[in-house]
């Protein structure tokens, strides 16, 4: 999976260990992918970190690559890195734009393009990605996120067409707002303001987000491709 040194990647590599899965983590340095790898799991054949930035095309293909040999094979992506840089139209820069959809969606690409070839090989697979409710609604301020969230969830239903018949799931996980660093450092009346909108009155955890993706890996979720299974609390229906 990609990211999971902290936040939700972290939880649903807990989630993917606990349920009996190898794990590799990645972060974008190696001593801080191993060090939360061994947070995980004292066991280093079960859970891996190792460091990649997604928004280095070649370098992914190499990266899956070597992988492959090691371990025999990747059998589920989750495309989980993700990072924003937030500002109105009139005021966001082309960086911004540009580092935005590099990571987010161009990153999900360049991640199922190396692991595509061996799922279909073994005709098995399973690729999640993470989008976010953000990508299905708008949201002031984000155009850059949107935009590669939405994007990602049009790769996950094209990707879902092109390989059903080999084996292969493809799905997205979109959470709402979720109990990270990010909304703990919300003022009490924009949390106020966002949870008026939640029917459920509350914010997600991360272990919401890790169960969404563990059904979605698992065997049970084998007629389950091109959905966007959507933990917002009730808050896009
Ligand atoms: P976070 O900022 O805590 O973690 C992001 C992870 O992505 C980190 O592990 C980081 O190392 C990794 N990453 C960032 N850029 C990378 C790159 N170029 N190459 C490799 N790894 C990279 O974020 P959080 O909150 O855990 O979010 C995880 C995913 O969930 C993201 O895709 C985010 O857009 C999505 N999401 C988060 C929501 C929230 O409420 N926090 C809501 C909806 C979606």
């Amino acid at each position: 999976m990609t990211g999971g040194t902290r936040g939700i990647g972290n939880a649903i590599a807990k989630r993917l260990l606990a349920d009996g899965f190898r794990v590799v983590i990645t972060g974008r340095d190696a001593a801080g992918a191993e060090k939360s790898a061994a947070g995980l799991s004292a066991d280093t054949g079960r859970c891996r970190g190792i460091a990649l930035d997604v928004a280095q095309f070649d370098r992914v293909q190499e990266a899956v690559k070597e992988l492959g040999r090691e371990t025999g094979g990747i059998d589920i992506l989750v495309n989980n890195a993700g990072i924003t840089r937030d500002d109105v139209l009139l005021r966001m820069k082309e960086e911004d734009w540009d580092a935005v959809l590099s990571t987010n969606l161009k990153g999900a690409f360049a991640c199922a393009k190396a692991v595509i070839r061996d799922m279909v090989k073994k005709r098995w697979g399973r690729i999640v990605n993470v989008a976010s409710i953000v990508g299905a609604m708008g949201n002031a301020g984000q155009a850059n996120y949107v935009a590669a969230k939405a994007g990602m969830i049009g790769l996950t239903k094209t990707l879902a067409r092109e390989y059903a018949t080999r084996g292969i799931t493809a799905n997205a996980v979109a959470p709402g707002f979720i109990e990270t660093d990010m909304t703990a450092a919300l003022d009490e009346a924009a949390r106020g303001r966002l949870l008026a909108q939640i029917p459920m009155e509350r914010f997600g955890t991360m272990d919401d987000v890790a169960a969404a993706v563990a059904y979605l890996v698992s065997d049970e979720a084998a007629y389950v491709t091109g959905q966007v299974l959507h933990v917002n609390g009730g808050m896009l229906m």
